[in-house]
């Protein structure tokens, strides 16, 4: 196996973090890997606000998360909610979001691709990463305009997903896969 499946085959979702900074080549080389990722039409229209996993807006948001979670759920979810010591990034030291044009058809498709390219080269670089939705709602919701300046979205632009990373504080086994069941091969 190449160096790259033996990257794809070895990763999977990290959920405990070392209290231990990047450094900025580290991080430098896992925005780069987004920014080399393809965009319809080349219209490269995915921005990346790197953040400090200590940086306040990143309780702010996660506040707004737990908030929108516990709203409408029973009493048992909504005490699971509020005792639950993680934030949405499981305290990594670099937190990445990635917000897109609005208006652009694939944007969020883009950025899927964009996040799995960051994830790769974080896992050849021996990184824990973890591509995050769960803040979507926050994102999008009563606050949108305030974290959207905050994070300095370009103009018109909207959150599309985020992207914790850190030295792994845990192991984890990439998912299982199931060829057969999965695949189509039409001769
Ligand atoms: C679009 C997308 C959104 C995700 N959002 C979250 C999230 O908010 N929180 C989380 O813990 N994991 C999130 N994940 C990680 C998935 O749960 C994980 O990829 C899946 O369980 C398979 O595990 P693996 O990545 O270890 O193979 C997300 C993954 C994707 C692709």
């Amino acid at each position: 196996m190449n160096e790259v499946l033996k990257t794809i085959a070895a990763r999977s979702s990290i959920r405990a973090y070392k209290d231990e900074k990047l450094t900025d080549e580290e991080i430098r080389a896992v925005v780069t890997a987004g920014l080399q990722a393809p965009t319809a039409r080349n219209e490269r229209e995915i921005h990346f606000t790197v953040l400090d996993g200590a940086d306040p807006i990143l309780k702010e948001i996660d506040t707004e998360r737990k908030l929108i979670m516990a709203a409408g759920a029973d009493e048992e979810t909504r005490a699971k909610i509020e005792s639950n010591p993680n934030n949405f990034y499981y305290g990594a030291p670099t937190v990445i979001i990635l917000s897109a044009d609005k208006d652009f058809f694939w944007n969020k498709l883009d950025a899927g691709i964009a996040v799995e390219n960051m994830s790769l080269a974080a896992q050849s670089l021996g990184l824990g990463n973890l591509i995050i939705g769960i803040i979507d709602k926050a994102m999008n919701g009563e606050k949108r305009e305030y974290f959207a300046e905050k994070l300095d979205f370009p103009e018109n632009y909207e959150f599309a997903i985020a992207f914790a990373v850190g030295y792994p504080d845990t192991t984890k086994e990439p998912h299982e896969i199931d060829f057969d069941k999965d695949v189509t091969i039409i001769k």
